[in-house]
């Protein structure tokens, strides 16, 4: 099967991933749908500990491991065995996975595990968040950048390997690339370590390549080149990203919709204009009037302007969710029926869906 522009590549519908913990279940990704079409950017976007990286692993099909490992590791007794438990009778409101993604039309919840490596790297690869541990001191980084060719192919020829590996090292711009890529990584900088993995997760030719948080990192200059060297692969490529980010600007730059997240759900997903520049779910505007330069461009096409503050309060905590919707005790247009009622998500417009009981009243 061959995927056009505009073809539905991922679909994914009522996720839920949680974790098990000593205060409870953690609700990371709370009941979230969504699809990415073949050459479009998603943009993830949403404040730290929102449940970003853990969508990430949940459309991955990580996000079992990485709990159980954080439930085996954790000095509470007993964790480890009630997320097996859990995870094995299949509790809807249990720690562990619940929903499904669909992948090219093929469900990948559920896959066997071989298939699911097969998968992941080749088609679907993530560039994970946080750069320290991301490359393996201990092996050059010409030789990492071609291992998730190496995996998926072992009859690859060493000097094809090479010249591939020479080849994406240089589209990502990296110096030097002929002569230090036998070196490790250590002797490579931040920012060139982020252009390796960036690297690494196209040389496989995925169909989608999942960003988390690929700027956070870094400071500002190098975060520029990182941001030139994404904005090429979303244009030049022939790949579908999804990237998170907590940074407004890294998703105004890079997104064609974008995706807002809160409390482990997804509050308001639109196209990038209306949702930089128009947004409609009270959190998503508090979101944006908290970025000055966004204000600004709302302000030049003759928007409201809006008031530059934060948003009053704090998330909640994600094992003990308020009731009804979750940003209800930090909503200015809070009336009872947010307390009382979880709202539904839905598409009031073509390609505009919100979470918010107040739609078209307020
Ligand atoms: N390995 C883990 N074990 C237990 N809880 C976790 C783990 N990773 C993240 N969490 C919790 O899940 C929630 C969502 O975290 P995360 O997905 O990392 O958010 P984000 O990427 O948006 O910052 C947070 O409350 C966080 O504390
Ligand atoms: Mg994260």
């Amino acid at each position: 099967m061959n995927t056009m522009k505009g073809d539905r590549l991922l679909e994914v519908k009522n996720l839920k991933a949680f974790y098990a913990s000593k205060k409870g279940v953690i609700k990371a990704v709370d009941d979230v749908s969504f699809h990415i079409d073949t050459g479009e950017c998603l943009g993830i976007l949403g404040e730290s500990g929102c449940g970003k990286s853990s969508l990430a692993l949940a459309v991955i099909g990580l996000f079992e491991r990485v709990a159980r490992f954080a439930a085996g590791t954790s000095n509470v007794p007993g964790l480890r065995k009630e997320f097996d438990e859990s995870v094995e009778s299949n509790r809807e409101d249990g720690p562990g996975v619940h929903g499904s993604v669909y992948f090219r039309g093929e469900e990948l919840t559920g896959m066997e595990e071989e298939d699911l490596v097969n998968m992941r790297g080749k088609q679907i690869s993530m560039i994970p968040q946080g750069l320290t541990h991301a490359l393996n001191p201990q092996y050059s980084v010409g030789y990492q950048t071609g291992e998730p060719i190496e995996i998926h192919d072992e009859k690859v020829r060493l000097i094809e390997l090479k010249r591939k590996v020479l080849d994406y090292l240089g589209l990502v711009s990296l110096a030097d690339a002929g002569t230090r890529f036998v070196m490790d990584p250590g002797s490579f900088s931040g920012g060139e370590a982020q252009r390796i993995l960036i690297a690494m997760s196209l040389i496989s030719g995925p169909y989608l390549v999942i960003a988390d948080e690929p700027t956070s990192a870094l400071d500002v200059t190098i975060q520029r080149q990182i941001l030139n060297v994404l904005a090429m692969v979303r244009d030049d490529f022939d790949v579908s990203l999804m990237t998170i980010s907590h940074n407004a600007g890294v998703i105004a730059e890079l997104a064609d919709r974008v995706a807002v997240m809160y409390a482990g759900k997804f509050m308001e997903v639109g196209p990038a204009e209306k949702m930089f520049l128009d947004p409609d779910h009270p959190y998503t505007r508090g979101l944006m009037a908290s970025y000055p330069k966004i204000a600004m461009m709302r302000m030049k096409t003759g928007g409201k302007r809006p008031r530059l503050r934060g948003i009053r309060g704090e998330p909640p905590d994600l094992t003990d969710l308020p009731s009804g919707c979750p940003f209800h005790p930090r909503c200015d247009y809070c009336v009872d029926t947010c307390v009382e009622k979880k709202p539904e998500y839905r598409e009031v417009e073509p390609g505009h869906f919100i979470y918010c009981h107040r739609w078209g009243e307020i």
